[in-house]
């Protein structure tokens, strides 16, 4: 089953195609939850409905236990100045759940080190109300950002070790 996830979500969960999250040593009470989100229908991507639906609870708990485990290969900003602007606006707001250090926790994801376009993606949705993560405490907290708010949290976070 993890070779199957490896295809897109890389070999002990790092990905390489920068659309899709990295699950690597994310909180795995999150994963969990967006397992059932995805099996529910209240988080949409066709994909990962069918194949979170064909997969028995000791699978996804397997799979989950495997992924938090393992250690996310981060990669350093590519533009520093950037990234500092992104800091500060993390530090204003995100920090409250996410934590100084971007890991969150049981309920909240772990951010940092997250794939820049994945969040880049994300952040677009929740902000606009597309309903493909549908009453996310995070359309709230995302109403006020600008596309350049979103670019420059996306340089910091995604280097977040
Ligand atoms: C064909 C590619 C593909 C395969 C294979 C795949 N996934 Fe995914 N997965 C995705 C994409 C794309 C997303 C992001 C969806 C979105 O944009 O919200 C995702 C999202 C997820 C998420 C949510 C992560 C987060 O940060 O919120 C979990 C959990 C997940 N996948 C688990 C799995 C598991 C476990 C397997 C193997 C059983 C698997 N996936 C196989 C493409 C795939
Ligand atoms: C009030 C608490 C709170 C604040 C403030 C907050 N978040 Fe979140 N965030 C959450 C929760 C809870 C989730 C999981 C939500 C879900 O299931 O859609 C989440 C999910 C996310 C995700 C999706 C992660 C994934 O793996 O798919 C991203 C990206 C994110 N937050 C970024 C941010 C950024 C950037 C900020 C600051 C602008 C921020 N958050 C502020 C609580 C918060």
């Amino acid at each position: 089953m993890a070779a199957v996830c490896a295809n897109c979500h890389g070999e002990g969960g790092t990905s390489t195609k920068p659309s899709i999250p990295n699950l690597a040593g994310q909180n795995p009470a999150y994963l969990l939850e967006q397992m059932r989100q995805f099996a529910d229908g209240r988080r949409r991507n066709e994909f990962m409905e069918g194949m979170i639906r064909a997969m028995d609870s000791d699978e996804k708990i397997g799979m989950v236990l495997f992924y938090a485990a393992q250690q996310v290969a981060h990669q350093p900003t590519a533009n520093p100045a950037l990234a500092a602007k992104g800091q500060e606006y993390f530090e204003k707001t995100c920090f409250r759940c996410h934590g100084t250090s971007g890991r969150g926790n049981a309920q909240i994801a772990r951010i940092a080190g997250q794939q820049p376009d994945y969040l880049r993606l994300t952040l677009h949705r929740y902000r606009d109300g597309t309903g493909v993560r549908a009453n996310s405490i995070m359309t709230p907290n995302t109403k006020l950002m600008s596309d350049a708010d979103i670019e420059a949290v996306v340089a910091y976070v995604s280097s977040m070790p």
